[in-house]
């Protein structure tokens, strides 16, 4: 059977919409892909409601107990569509440079010749979605609005979670106001009587954008940042285009408030690679030891930073959710996000339980005695046990419930660590950039740059190791610039370039700079496992970071900056002896002449326009390096 269309309901646009260029473009994309009905979504909860009955009655989703985890629901996407496509995901700028050897591109002429047929005949069979949603607070001169023409009703009701979705988006739109189009399909159209399968998307993928005219398309998934356009398309690759344009910054980063026991407040905005702890730090809670330090969140993926009048950086969090990795998350580990999750959610991948709950690796930290449970149905639908696991495990590990890229989906409310501005039109001033990638060796847990050039070296500079978050091979190092990699929409020397000429404006306004640190919490042991307790423990990092700030926190220097040595941070609490301190610390020579190297190809890779005092700050490093 056909997917049926949403009954009871107005299918023409409705009075309320006024925006000519809106109506004529859902109307020609709707002429192009062919969908059985169109539906205007109004953001309602009794919409949500009932697009997620709709998802329940088409087998998408499965509704989770009421009584443990109220007005919840678990997904399970197609096996081959789990994780963002990178080798999919195309920058189609006019001039190939613009987009730069970092990206994918084509011209766009040709992509567009590429997709027409694609899209021609898509959606058939199926509803076509009109979502329309604010990257940042309703109307706030920071934030942008966007359209998704979308055929996944799971697509819509994520939205709504994840931006500020609804029918008050078109009072700001108005006649004449500007807005992103986006336009999403999983290219798997149904012939007449086909009937649908549980996640539909196709083998084939892309994920353009079209910088110049703002434009994003999407084709062949229904999974995360590939669908949810609003996320890395729009707040991350075309707002790249346009911060770059307008003097802003679009990045990777979370943000955070963290006040200190005698009541001032500071901001942080981080920069981890995909899977490497924004979510976690962003909700961290202090640990014991540290009492009196608290951490408030206001985004935990993205910031838009915009410098104000008085020459500070303010960050607002173009989002209203988190669509965060539920693997490793627990109530030791993040306490805050467990506790978000205990209602209101989408899960995706992750497994169900006999009681109709969910379950994902490292949920076992949570009973005294780890235990795993005795019988869960994994994220592919199969039965799985401890000794099923044994048995298909591979490498000596336990096969997988959850996927390693399983995740949530919440509201930025249900978080009882949300700090009070997180929805401030204004933002917030931030005090300090973090940069941190996930690094088993070389780089050590804490550094500051001496200067602004400095941290921007540090940060283009960054390596990581790569996780689930993308398809391709997860634990490879590879350059991450500011953990933009996947997401500067344009050419990654020209960005280094915009970072480098906001300090100087900024400098030369007299202002003070944020201050730029590097972390790695994650040094191996010759055990191969982490040695730094990391979570909540990485308050002690924090807390050093404001010391500095506050002119109290001493450090020593050496080639790449400044790190603390052991007597620089507070223990109280943490039983992590000066030889452990050591281990996660020091600096291996030959393992920097190593680095350095790395440096050197990514500096040729990026050669065309790039920023000189990058060069120069590696002469610089090299000659600390070789003294
Ligand atoms: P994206 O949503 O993909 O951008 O990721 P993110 O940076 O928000 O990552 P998240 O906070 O969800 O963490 C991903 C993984 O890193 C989880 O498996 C965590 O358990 C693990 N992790 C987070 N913080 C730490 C830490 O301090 N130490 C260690 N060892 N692992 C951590
Ligand atoms: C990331 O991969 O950095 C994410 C998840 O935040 S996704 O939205 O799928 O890109
Ligand atoms: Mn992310």
């Amino acid at each position: 059977m056909n997917q049926p269309a949403m009954q009871g309901l107005d299918q023409s646009t409705p009075s309320y919409v006024k925006n000519a260029k809106l109506i004529a473009w859902v109307a020609d994309m709707a002429a192009l892909c062919k969908p059985d009905s169109v539906y205007w979504c109004d953001g309602s909860d009794a919409e949500y409601q009932r697009l997620c009955q709709q998802l329940v009655d088409a087998g998408t989703f499965i509704k989770l107990n009421q009584a443990k985890r109220p007005n919840s629901y678990l997904a399970w996407s197609d096996p081959s569509d789990v994780a963002r496509v990178e080798d999919r995901t195309f920058i189609c700028s006019a001039k190939k440079e613009d987009a730069g050897p970092t990206n994918n591109w084509m011209a766009p002429a040709d992509m567009r010749a590429t997709l027409q047929p694609l899209f021609d005949g898509c959606m058939r069979g199926r509803t076509m979605y009109v979502v329309p949603f604010s990257m940042g607070p309703l109307g706030s001169p920071i934030a942008h609005i966007g359209i998704e023409l979308s055929d996944s009703p799971y697509v819509a009701v994520n939205m709504k979670i994840m931006t500020r979705m609804g029918k008050a988006v078109f009072d700001v739109l108005g006649v004449n106001g500007e807005f992103v189009p986006c336009l999403h399909t999983v290219g798997a159209p149904l012939a007449a009587g086909q009937k649908d399968v549980k996640w539909p998307s196709n083998k084939t993928k892309y994920i353009v954008h079209y910088p110049e005219t703002r434009e994003i398309w999407s084709y062949g998934s229904g999974y995360g940042g590939n669908a949810l356009l609003g996320k890395k398309c729009f707040a991350l690759r075309i707002a790249s285009n346009m911060g770059r344009d307008e003097g802003w910054l679009a990045e990777h980063m979370l943000i955070l408030g963290v006040t200190t026991p005698r009541g001032k407040k500071y901001h942080v905005a981080a920069a981890f690679p995909s899977a490497c702890g924004k979510t976690n730090f962003s909700m961290l809670v202090p640990p014991a030891g540290l009492d009196g330090w608290k951490v408030t969140t206001i985004g935990d993926d993205i910031a838009w930073i915009k410098p104000g009048a008085d020459g500070k950086l303010y960050a607002i969090n173009p989002e209203a959710g988190y669509f965060g990795v539920a693997p490793g998350t627990n109530l030791l580990t993040n306490p805050n996000c467990m506790r978000s999750l205990d209602r209101d959610t989408i899960f995706t991948n992750v497994a169900l339980t006999d009681d109709g709950d969910v379950w994902w690796e490292g949920m076992e930290q949570d009973n005294p005695d780890h235990a795993l449970p005795a019988h869960l149905i994994d994220w592919q639908g199969r039965d799985w046990t401890p000794q099923i696991a044994k048995e298909n495990g591979e490498n000596g590990k336990l096969r997988a419930a959850a996927h390693p890229n399983s995740r949530f989906t919440v509201a930025a409310t249900n978080n009882p660590a949300l700090d009070s501005a997180w929805d401030d039109p204004k933002g917030v001033a931030i005090d300090a950039f973090i940069f941190g990638g996930r690094r088993s060796t070389t780089v050590p847990l804490v550094t500051e740059a001496r200067n602004w050039v400095e941290g921007v070296y540090m940060a283009a500079t960054m390596g990581s190791e790569t996780t689930a978050a993308a398809t391709g091979k997860a634990g490879v190092v590879r350059r991450d610039p500011f953990a933009m990699l996947p997401f500067t929409g344009y050419n990654m020397s020209d960005y280094f370039q915009h970072w480098l000429t906001l300090g100087e404006k900024l400098a030369a306004s007299g202002a003070t700079l944020p201050r730029i640190y590097t972390t790695n919490w994650f040094r191996k042991g010759a055990d191969g496992k982490f040695v730094w307790p990391g979570y909540g423990e990485n308050m002690r990092v924090l807390k050093w970071m404001v010391d500095r700030i506050e002119g109290k926190g001493q450090g020593s220097e050496h080639i790449t900056g400044i790190s603390p040595r052991y007597e620089d941070l507070t223990w109280t609490g943490l039983d992590f002896s000066a030889e452990q301190f050591d281990t996660v610390t020091s600096m291996d020579k030959a393992a920097w002449l190593n680095e350095l190297e790395l440096h050197t190809e990514l500096f040729t890779q990026l050669a065309h326009h790039l920023p000189k005092e990058l060069g120069q700050t590696k002469e610089a490093l090299e000659k600390r390096l070789a003294a």
